[in-house]
C-alpha cells in the first residue's frame, strides 16, 4: 500500500526518515546538487567510489549526518522511473520518504502514476501478507495531478485484480458481480442471463458458454455523466477461463487463460476510474462473460451458430472462440446505438507472435478512429502498433456451408481474427488484440507477474481525447 502526498517542503531543510534523489544520465537534479555541496560532495564521491552510474532503476542508499537519502537512477521514462522507486522502496523498512521534484507537471504525474501502479500487489490469497505500507511527499507535485493518478490508479488496480482472481473465483457470475460493484460509483449496471439472451438470438455467444456449469451472463454497463460531449461504447472479451473447449489447448497454453476475460477487465477498470475522475464523456460497456469448457452440452468443431446479427458461422476450431462471443458483444453495442466501437480482446496467440508480450495489435475499419486510438495509447504510455484490415483474407473465412468460417489457416491469424469481427459490425470499429500484454510472465516497472491492467490507461485517454 502506497500513499501520495504533495508537498511544498525542499530537499534540503525537511525532516524525513528517508529522502529520495534523482540521478539523469549520471548527474544529480539541482536539489541534489545543493546538498551535495552542503555535504562537502558526499553524494559524488560516493558515486564515484561505488561505480554508481545511475542508469534507470538502480539504486545507491547513503547514511549521513544528514539523514539517509537514496540516490535513484531515473532513466527515460518518468512513469516507469515510478514504478521502479515503488518497487524498491517496498524492499526496504523506511515508513516514509520524501521525493525530489522532476519539474514539468507531465512529469510529475506520470512519476505519480509509476509509483501507484509499480506498488501495486495481489495478496489476496496468501495467508501470510507482506502488507508493508509506504507514505511517499512529493516535493513540488501538484495535489490535482496527484489526485488523478490516484484515481486512474484505482481502475488499473481493479482490471489487474479481476485478470488476477483465479477462475474457480472469478465466474461469468462473479464477474457480473464486480460489474455490479460499479453501481454506487453511478454507473448504471444491467445483467442479461441465458433466457434474456437467448430471447434476443445471442447464438454464438451461448454457445461457447454452453460447456459451463457455471452460466454465461451478459454485461452492459453505461457511465452517462450530465452534459457529456461525446460517447464511446466498448467491448471487451470476457472468457472467464478458456480451456479450448474440444480444441484442447496443452496444460503450458492453458495456464494464463484465467486472464482471457482481461478485455473485459480493461472495461470494467477504465468505467470506474472514468465514474472517479468525473470525466465528462459517456461510456457505454458490454461484456459477453462465460467459460470456454468441455462437457456434454458443449459445443463442437463442425456446429453452425447463428448470431445476433442474423449471419450463421460454422465453428472450425473451438478455440477461436473469443470471437464467437464478441461477435454477439458487438452486434448488440450497435443495437444500442453506438456510433464508433473500441473493443479489446486477448484474441489471439498470432498477435504474441508478430509484435510480443509488450506490444498490442491494433486493427482500424477506419483510419482516423484508429488513429485517434493510436494516439490515445501513446499518451497513456501503452504500446500499440497498426497492423492491417487485409481484405485479401477474408476469403480465409468462407464457410462451405455458412455465411463464415470462424478461423483461417495458420498465416495471418491475427489479423483473420480481427477481420471476423470486423464483419459483425457496420460501425467505426478498433479491436485492440492485448494477448500479448495483457498477462505480464514477470515483474516489470510498473508491476509485478500476472494482470498488468493494460486497455485501462488508454481507454480513459481515448475519452479525454474526444
Ligand atoms: N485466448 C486465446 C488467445 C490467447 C493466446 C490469449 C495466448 C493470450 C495468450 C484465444 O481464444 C485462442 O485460443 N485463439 C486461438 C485461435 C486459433 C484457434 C485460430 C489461438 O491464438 O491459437
Ligand atoms: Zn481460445
Ligand atoms: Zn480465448
Amino acid at each position: 500500500m502506497i500513499t501520495l502526498n504533495a508537498t511544498e517542503a525542499r530537499l534540503d531543510e525537511a525532516q524525513v526518515p528517508l529522502r529520495v534523489l534523482w540521478v539523469r544520465q549520471g548527474a544529480l537534479l539541482p536539489q541534489g546538487e545543493a546538498l551535495d555541496a552542503r555535504l562537502g560532495g558526499l553524494f559524488r564521491r560516493s558515486m564515484e567510489g561505488a561505480g554508481f552510474k545511475g542508469e534507470a532503476g538502480e539504486s545507491l542508499l547513503l547514511a549521513t549526518p544528514e539523514g539517509h537519502f537514496l540516490l535513484f537512477g531515473l532513466g527515460e521514462d518518468p512513469r516507469e522511473a515510478g514504478g521502479r522507486l515503488a518497487q524498491a522502496l517496498l524492499k526496504t523498512s523506511f515508513p516514509e520518504a520524501l521525493v525530489e521534484p522532476l519539474g514539468a507537471e507531465e512529469e510529475t504525474y506520470a512519476l505519480a502514476e509509476g509509483l501507484y501502479l509499480g506498488s501495486y500487489r495481489f495478496e489476496r490469497h496468501k495467508t501470510e501478507r507482506e502488507a508493508k505500507s509506504l507514505a511517499l511527499r512529493l516535493s513540488g507535485a501538484g495535489l490535482e495531478a496527484l489526485e488523478r493518478a490516484r484515481k486512474v490508479a484505482e481502475g488499473v488496480y481493479l482490471a489487474r485484480d479481476l485478470v488476477n482472481e483465479p477462475p474457480n473465483v472469478l465466474t461469468p457470475e462473479a464477474l457480473a458481480e464486480a460489474a455490479l460493484g460499479l453501481k454506487p460509483l453511478g454507473v448504471e449496471v444491467e445483467v442479461l442471463d441465458e433466457a434474456a439472451m437467448e430471447a434476443l438470438g445471442m447464438g454464438a455467444f451461448l454457445a461457447v458458454g454452453r460447456g459451463s456449469e457455471n452460466p454465461p451472463r451478459f454485461i452492459a454497463l453505461r457511465y452517462a455523466p450530465e452534459g457529456a460531449r461525446e460517447r464511446l461504447d466498448l467491448v471487451g472479451k470476457g472468457l472467464t477461463f478458456d480451456s479450448g473447449g474440444y480444441s484442447l489447448k496443452p496444460t503450458e497454453g492453458m495456464a494464463t487463460m484465467k486472464g482471457d476475460m482481461a478485455g473485459a477487465a480493461a472495461v470494467l477498470g477504465a468505467m470506474k476510474s472514468a465514474a472517479l475522475l468525473g470525466l465528462p464523456v459517456e461510456l457505454r460497456g458490454y461484456i459477453a462473460a462465460c467459460e470456454n469448457l468441455i462437457s456434454g452440452r458443449a459445443y463442437r468443431v463442425g456446429d453452425v451458430l447463428k448470431t445476433l446479427s442474423g449471419k450463421t458461422v460454422e465453428v472450425m476450431n473451438t478455440d477461436a472462440e473469443g470471437r464467437l462471443t464478441l461477435a454477439d458483444a458487438l452486434a448488440y453495442a450497435e443495437r444500442q446505438g453506438a456510433s464508433r466501437i473500441l473493443e479489446l480482446s486477448t484474441l489471439t496467440g498470432a498477435a504474441v507472435v508478430a509484435l510480443g508480450e509488450e506490444v498490442a495489435a491494433l486493427f482500424a475499419t477506419e483510419a482516423a478512429w484508429g488513429e485517434k486510438v493510436r494516439q490515445g495509447a501513446e499518451r497513456a504510455g501503452e504500446k500499440v502498433w497498426p497492423m492491417p484490415l487485409e481484405k485479401a483474407y477474408r476469403e480465409k473465412l468462407k464457410s462451405p456451408v455458412a455465411d463464415l468460417k470462424n478461423v483461417g489457416d495458420r498465416n495471418g491469424g491475427a489479423i483473420t481474427a480481427a477481420l471476423f469481427l470486423a464483419a459483425f459490425v457496420q460501425v467505426p470499429l478498433v479491436h485492440l488484440d492485448i494477448a500479448g500484454p495483457a498477462f505480464a510472465k514477470k515483474t516489470h516497472p510498473l508491476g509485478p507477474e500476472g494482470g498488468t491492467g493494460f486497455g485501462v490507461r488508454t481507454i480513459l485517454e481515448v475519452a479525454r481525447g474526444l
